[in-house]
This record gives C-alpha cells, sequence and structure tokens, in this order.
C-alpha cells in the first residue's frame, strides 16, 4: 500500500468519528509524519455554527499537543455526505478550505518543508494530490514574524 493510500484509508477510518450533525457532511484527516506515524482528525462541528472545526485543523492540533507538528510531510483528506448506515457519498475530493490550507503552512513553515495534500472523494473515483504551496501560494506565516 502506498504512503497515499494508507492516508486515505486512515482519514475514511477517522470520518466515522465525525461529528457533523449539522451539515450532514463528514471528513477525515490523516497526517503522515516523517517517521510514517499517522495522526488523525474528523470535522468537530458545533451548534453555534460557527464554532465548528475541519477534519485537518483538528488533526494538526493533536499532532501539536503531542509535539509533533514540525514532523507533518503529508496529508490526506477524504470526505461525502451521510448516509444510511453512516456510508459516505459523493464523487467530488474534498479540499482543504482556505483556513486549513493556513493551519497546515503554519506546520508546513514550522518543519521547514513544503507539506504533500492528497484529495479523495468518497466513492474513491477521484484522488488527487498537490503541493500546499500550490494550493496557498505566496503564504503569510511564521517565517514573517521571524520563526520557524
Ligand atoms: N470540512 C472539513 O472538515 N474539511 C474541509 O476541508 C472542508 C469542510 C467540514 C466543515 C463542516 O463540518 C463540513 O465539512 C461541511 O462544510
Amino acid at each position: 500500500m502506498t504512503d497515499r493510500q494508507k492516508l486515505f484509508s486512515a482519514a475514511r477510518a477517522a470520518a466515522a468519528h465525525a461529528h457533523a450533525p449539522y451539515s450532514n457532511f463528514a471528513v477525515g484527516a490523516a497526517l503522515l509524519l516523517d517517521d510514517g506515524e499517522i495522526v488523525t482528525g474528523t470535522n468537530f462541528e458545533n451548534a453555534s455554527y460557527g464554532l465548528s472545526l475541519c477534519a485537518e485543523t483538528v488533526a494538526l492540533a493533536k499532532a501539536n499537543s503531542e509535539g509533533k507538528l514540525r514532523r507533518v510531510v503529508e496529508v490526506g483528506v477524504i470526505g461525502g455526505m451521510i448516509g444510511a448506515g453512516g456510508a459516505l457519498s459523493g464523487d467530488q475530493p474534498v479540499r482543504p478550505c482556505g483556513r486549513c490550507r493556513q493551519i497546515l503552512n503554519e506546520a508546513a513553515q514550522i518543519g521547514g518543508h513544503d507539506i504533500t495534500v492528497h484529495c479523495a472523494s468518497a466513492d474513491a473515483s477521484v484522488e488527487e494530490s498537490f503541493r500546499l504551496s500550490d494550493l496557498l501560494p505566496h503564504a503569510f506565516g511564521p517565517a514573517d514574524l521571524g520563526i520557524g
């Protein structure tokens, strides 16, 4: 299994734990660390809608809380509408939102490398990969504040 396949598999498993009763759209994110470890996250919605957190952000906060922010090298994201029995559906890949791109950039600059972003649709019909620097060009980050 390739790293990309491992990340999609871990992200899909994580998405089963999404707390998404308002959008009914579950997302799982899986971070690959430089030693092969995988850290996952799911979206975590709130009755006060604007407080909701995306799966990528949750995974990054989790990695940071374990002292692993600098070690994130790749991320896999998958998601879709929650159907009967919890099955996810959708033929469009889930790409990180703008806020998550910025938070990924924090890990990338602190770690001193670009991050590869893999995106998949729930039905696995579309899988694509990007460099974070292409998804968020000319980013503002820790380096602009002399950190990193
Ligand atoms: N969501 C994520 O978790 N990650 C993304 O990259 C896009 C959107 C979540 C936020 C919200 O809980 C639901 O998907 C619908 O927008």
